[in-house]
């Protein structure tokens, strides 16, 4: 095994200083996972592909449609109960954010929380750099640390200079963890467990099980923006991988799953045909399917249960008036 050196410098973009703490993620293998994906008696690919320049460009357009409830609920949760999450948090937490999330809730719970450091973590580099940059520049008076490393497999976290925080507090809004299958949702818990450590704490966004039109609707808006962000996963292929789909040979198909509580979505192949990827060919049949993504919807029992099972104990659960969305404040027992 080769021991790969943890990098960690300070940086300084547009003169806002932060920590840099670079983890050498395992580098993503676009090119296998389609390769296998596709080769599987059920097609599919993982959803962290979606977001390239132009999938993340689309997925900003989705948190603004006016069917896309899950956003702005969440934001308005934020505004209304920050400090309410605040004081429950307390004062000079180490608050790590799964993401790099420039994202306005963010804000929000900084500007309420003022915590000791602020540690966004994710594998993009540059996105990672962005989001480290532009809250250095608008929190001076937060110490800044962005860390390079893929949260969804267990890690410890680098040495932050500067700060002695109380605890530890992971954010992971934007009902991210929905994204992962139950089985895969608890083992990522477990290691966030792991990583708050004792007396740790995660506060978790979760979009909550509904009426199945609501849900329908959301991932299957009347502008077609959710379309073209999953056909874009076939473009991204046309682009990168030397691949040949004809997309519009493909339609956006996404449904609600009562049984799984589930959203499924999928690409579904208008007629039957063969497509060529880097060098492989793939033959698909009339109304056959790429299954892209699942997004699981949780109601509050159900999360809390699942946050137990990994260890966490449920100590606080927030929403909206409507019942669409939770946030959870779950405590690293
Ligand atoms: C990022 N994630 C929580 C979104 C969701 O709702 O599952 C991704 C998304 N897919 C289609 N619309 C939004």
């Amino acid at each position: 095994m080769s021991l790969i050196p943890l990098t960690s410098t300070t940086t300084s973009i547009n003169r806002a200083a932060f920590q840099f703490h670079d983890l050498h993620p395992a580098t993503e293998t676009f090119r296998d996972d389609v390769l296998n994906g596709l080769a599987q008696p059920r097609k599919a690919l993982p959803p962290k592909y979606f977001y390239d320049a132009r999938g993340s460009e689309l997925f900003e357009a989705i948190c603004d449609l006016p069917e896309y409830y899950p956003t702005r609920t969440e934001l308005a949760m934020m505004q209304a109960s920050a400090h309410d999450m605040a004081r429950l948090l307390g004062p000079d937490c180490l608050l790590i954010e799964y993401g790099a999330g420039s994202g306005r809730k963010t804000r929000v719970l900084i500007e309420a929380l003022a915590p000791a450091a602020y540690v966004p973590i994710d594998i993009s580099r540059t996105a990672l750099q962005q989001c480290a940059a532009e809250l250095a520049a608008a929190y001076p008076k937060v110490n800044v640390a962005a860390v390079c490393a893929d949260y969804s497999r267990p890690m410890n976290l680098p040495v932050i200079e500067g700060i002695t925080p109380q605890r530890r507090v992971i954010y992971f809004p934007g009902s991210t963890i929905g994204n992962f299958t139950r089985a895969d949702a608890l083992g990522f818990l477990r290691h966030a467990h792991a990583l708050a450590g004792a007396n740790g704490a995660m506060l978790a966004g979760v979009d909550l099980k509904k009426a199945p039109a609501r849900l329908h609707a959301a991932y299957n808006d009347a502008q077609g923006v959710t379309a073209a962000f999953n056909l874009n996963l076939l473009a991204r292929i046309n682009r990168e991988l030397d691949g040949n789909f004809d997309v519009a040979a493909f339609e956006h198909h996404a449904f609600y799953d009562e049984t799984e509580g589930r959203i499924e979505m999928h690409l579904r192949s208008r007629r039957e045909q063969s497509v060529h990827i880097a060098g492989q060919t793939f033959e698909f049949g009339n109304a056959e399917t790429i299954h892209t993504e699942n997004s699981c919807k949780y109601s509050v029992e159900e999360f809390q249960q699942l946050a137990r099972d990994a260890g966490f104990t449920p100590a606080q659960c927030w929403c909206d008036a409507e019942r669409l969305f939770s946030v959870h404040y779950l405590i690293a027992t």
